[in-house]
């Protein structure tokens, strides 16, 4: 695809149509920080892990070279057990809360706690295809980082037995206050949590975000994690919090698959072994996580089995883990045209007919473009062209209408949360666009 160059920008002006793609190319840049770039400026001051990779995937299309240095400088965060952390901090900054004290890590390069999900196998595959011999030498360098990633989540975030991946905080699927996690966030005693002041609320509007109470605990699990001096087989094992997770099991899953396939290009025949015992695994996996009475694939608690009781889009990432069952499909694609059929700018992240849907607070309802395009990309690799189409071009009519926004109404598709968003903009370039056509 062939783009314009990035002159003659207007920030903080929603865009016409013919300029958005202009647009997305300086949101790009001006986020640009060095090696790494910023999810937005002011919310988000630091590097953030699968904001990253989506960052990596719209550059793709513009500076190949630059793509793979995005992924590289994520992996300047990742820990000697292998887990490559959710925020790499690299200096602190007044913005955000909580910042790199709070966590008390102990890595050289200052970061979270907790991973994020892992995309970036999928990401990388999808580069090193675009040129090969430009990434043969990247790739080497990445392939046994991300060999030790997803070995860290095979090994740490199963529970015996188990094979469907738990998050042990909610910042950890990226879903931060999805009700996917409201019955376990409740067993999280919030008492005697250091006191402390958000810094997300200077820049959003506090109906689009968590509440404090939601706040409370999710530092409460930061502080249980420090104390423990971040054993990520205890907080796993006994930690406050374990849910298993639709959105971080099917996107392992298929970035198991898209790593193996890299083995294969390296002719590493040991990685192509061990990966084909996690692949077996998954398929269990995706039949704990399947919820008969919702027709969906839904989010259960470590700690009793219960199943969230909610459909959320990352329920329809089964096609992009590569997992399909005839009669369960059938079900789901009933689910998915009745959620089509409601909300005029799908995909939401929280069933709309749900008492819990609220169409600005974040993931509670909200539709994001990121994981409009990898539930499309998966629809679409099994025949459902229809249906990836219409969320395709849902999220390019979103982005018309309102600009490069973190998240939008799925009703109204009015834009909420952080403005002049990174991931929007590369999801735009690399999908979204009408450049991407054909
Ligand atoms: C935040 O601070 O809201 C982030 O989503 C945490 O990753």
């Amino acid at each position: 695809m062939k783009l314009p160059s990035t002159e003659q920008t207007t920030p903080n002006v929603r865009p016409k149509k013919l300029d958005l793609d202009q647009r997305a190319i300086s949101i790009l840049r001006e986020n640009e920080w060095g090696d790494y770039t910023l999810p937005t400026k002011g919310l988000y001051p630091y590097q953030w892990n699968w904001d990253s990779m989506f960052v990596a995937l719209g550059f793709s299309e513009i500076d190949l070279d630059r793509a793979w240095t995005e992924v590289e400088s994520l992996f300047q965060g990742q820990w000697k057990n292998g887990m490559a952390a959710h925020i790499v901090f690299r200096r602190d900054s007044p913005s955000y809360f909580p910042g790199p004290k709070i966590w008390g890590g102990t890595h050289e390069v200052p970061t979270s706690g907790c991973s994020q999900p892992p995309v970036a196998a999928t990401i990388v595959r999808d580069l090193y295809e675009k040129d090969p011999v430009q990434g043969k030498k990247r790739l080497l360098d990445l392939f046994p980082r991300l060999m030790r990633w997803h070995r860290w989540f095979h090994t740490m975030r199963v529970i015996s037995g188990g094979a469907a991946i738990a998050v042990t905080h909610p910042w950890e699927s990226g879903r931060d206050n999805s009700p996917d996690w409201d019955e376990a966030l409740d067993d999280v005693d919030p008492s005697g949590v250091t006191p402390y002041t958000r810094k997300d609320l200077g820049h959003v509007d506090a109906a689009m975000r968590p509440t404090n109470a939601q706040y409370d605990r999710y530092i409460k699990l930061v502080e249980y994690g420090r104390n423990c001096g971040w054993d990520h087989a205890q907080i796993t094992r006994e930690g406050p919090f374990a849910v298993a997770d639709p959105g971080i099991t099917f996107i392992l899953m298929r970035a198991d698959r898209d790593l193996q396939a890299l083995a294969r290009y390296l002719e590493k025949e040991s990685a192509v072994h061990e990966i084909d015992t996690w692949l077996y695994r998954d398929k269990i996996a995706a039949d704990y996580l399947w919820n008969d009475d919702i027709d969906a694939y839904a989010a259960r608690n470590m700690r009793n089995g219960q199943h969230s009781d909610g459909v959320s889009s990352v329920s329809f990432l089964s096609y992009y883990a590569g997992i399909t069952k005839p009669k369960r499909d059938a079900k789901l694609q009933r689910t998915l045209n009745r959620i089509l059929s409601i909300a005029p700018y799908s995909l939401p992240s929280f069933d709309p007919e749900h008492p819990k849907f609220d169409s600005k607070r974040y993931w509670r309802g909200p539709t994001w473009a990121i994981i409009n395009y990898l539930v499309a990309r998966g629809l679409s690799e099994y025949g459902f062209e229809e249906k990836a189409n219409r969320i395709r071009l849902d999220t390019r009519r979103v982005i018309q209408k309102s600009g490069f926004y973190e998240y939008f109404d799925p009703i109204t598709g009015e834009g909420s949360g952080g403005n002049n968003f990174t991931w929007t903009a590369a999801i735009w370039l690399a999908w979204a666009s009408p450049m991407t056509d054909g």
